[in-house]
């Protein structure tokens, strides 16, 4: 089988300089979807037809399995195909997809294409409004005639509910000569590909209609309204098939997965997280309202609290984690492991049962087990012109507003006073404190203003 995937039209209406076929749905491109659903079928030859400007197009997909098949001036559908010709296998079928129709489903496309056996076949849908669609012609024994673009129509045919998806497939052998017998004498000034039916019921092909599992896989983006609507079909899509799989979501009209999530057993899902890249939630994960997730990987049990923030990092199992945490890109927590509010940790990987509560920059750390990081400790990592180890120990206790200052190295069982700026390594199993001893100072008097005038600057 051929798969052509047209998409050389502009996309005026999406008023943007990004192609249209470019933008993202659920985190990728529409013509993304669209390539990775034609792959699942297999097809020998994949050719996509872009347009003038559509370089962008090019290089963002380009992969190996893709021909590119350049279509200028852009003439209507039945040139597009045509354009696509050379790079097609002449035995077997060619399935037509169209770049900005992002969610056809695989399943669907292969009804199709059994129903293309031996002729062509046509995916079609009753809209109850029809309007602008090209329309299904069928005669008084319910067969295929012909398709009639809206614009071609008589008042009669405008009547038709059942429409033209667009989606076609045909067999490749007959294509070449239908192509080349297209007349874009129409009201469009364009050659239609919708033309090539008529010529297979002429030529006594048979001419059958498959109809798509969900109206929603057939629908296109032409506007950013239709954008978002289609995101919105396709994360109660995904909902869905969390919820099918045993995901508790606390409302599946309030999460966006933007990529993969694939989660465990008993796994809960509070309102308005966003999944991005791919995330991996084990057994009894339970993630807060507002948690941003891209690329991580959370172990069992754990549980993130709301406004949690992690990218391209590893939470163990049972951790627990937030309010207001960010782990960043390289953080490596092992099991029960607690970070707690306004912690952020970069680079940095952090043993068995040890705890981060609150306030603190963890940064390029190795910290062992059992460690208590006090408030407001900091890594001290960036000289401003590079980057320093930190290497805490199992059973280290930080005092609260501590700054270590890279590289520097706390030992096994130290203590670090609260307050201390460490510059030099603590030693083990030792007390190392660096702040001034406490005075008072007897008789000491505020300074007090001048009775009754008013203070001036
Ligand atoms: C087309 C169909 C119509 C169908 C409708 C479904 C034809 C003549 N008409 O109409 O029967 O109901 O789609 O949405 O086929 N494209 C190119 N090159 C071109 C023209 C279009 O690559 O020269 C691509 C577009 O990028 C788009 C697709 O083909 O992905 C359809 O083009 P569009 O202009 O939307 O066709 P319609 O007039 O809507
Ligand atoms: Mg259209």
């Amino acid at each position: 089988m051929n798969i052509v995937i047209l998409a050389a039209g502009q996309g005026k209406r999406m008023h943007s300089n990004l192609p249209k076929v470019l933008h993202p749905l659920a985190g990728k491109a529409l013509v993304s979807h669209v390539v990775d659903t034609a792959r699942s079928l297999s097809p020998r030859k994949l050719c996509l037809v872009y347009g003038h400007g559509g370089d962008v197009v090019r290089s963002t997909l380009d992969a190996p399995d893709l021909s590119w098949a350049l279509q200028e001036p852009q003439l209507g559908t039945g040139h597009a195909v045509q354009q696509a010709l050379p790079f097609l296998d002449e035995a077997g079928t060619t399935l037509v997809l169209y770049g900005d129709v992002p969610l056809i489903q695989a399943d669907t496309l292969k009804r199709l294409v059994q129903a293309a056996e031996g002729g062509l076949a046509i995916l079609t849908v009753e809209l109850a409004d029809p309007h602008g669609y090209g329309r299904i012609v069928r005669n008084a024994d319910g067969q295929v005639v012909r398709i009639v673009e809206q614009k071609d129509a008589s008042v009669e045919e405008r009547r038709i509910r059942e429409i033209n998806t667009g989606i076609m497939a045909m067999p490749t052998s007959r294509l070449g000569e239908w192509l080349a017998r297209l007349s874009s004498n129409n009201a469009q000034n364009e050659y239609y590909l919708t033309d090539i039916v008529g010529m297979a019921v002429d030529a006594g092909l048979p001419v059958r209609t498959a109809n798509p599992a969900h109206e929603w896989e057939v629908l296109g983006v032409n506007s950013k309204v239709q954008l978002a609507e289609l995101e919105r079909v396709a994360q109660r899509s995904m909902a869905e098939t969390l919820m099918e799989q045993g995901v508790r979501l606390a409302d599946p009209a309030r999460i966006d997965v933007r990529g993969s999530l694939q989660c465990g057993r008993d796994v809960f899902i509070d309102v308005n997280c966003v999944f991005e890249g791919n995330v991996v939630l084990a057994e009894a994960v339970e993630v807060g309202p507002n948690c941003v997730l891209k690329n991580a990987r959370i172990g069992a049990g754990s549980r993130l609290a709301a406004f949690t923030h992690i990218e391209d990092a590893v939470v163990g199992a049972d951790g627990m984690i937030g309010p207001f945490a960010r782990l960043r890109p390289g953080t490596e927590l092992a099991e029960d492991v607690h970070v707690g509010n306004f912690v952020e940790i970069k680079k940095s990987r952090i043993a068995a049962h040890s705890k981060a509560n609150h306030l603190a920059y963890i940064g390029d750390a190795t910290i062992g087990s059992r460690v208590n990081v006090g408030a407001g400790t900091i890594t001290c990592n960036y000289d401003g012109a590079n980057k320093y180890q930190t290497i805490i120990e199992d059973d280290v206790f930080i005092g609260s507003d501590t700054q270590l200052v890279a590289p520097v190295t706390v030992g096994r069982g130290a203590t670090l006073g609260a307050g201390t700026t460490l510059t030099k390594d603590a030693p083990p199993n030792t007390l190392t404190i660096s702040r001034a001893r406490q005075t008072s100072i007897p008789g000491w008097k505020r300074p007090v203003k001048p009775s009754g005038g008013k203070s001036g600057a």
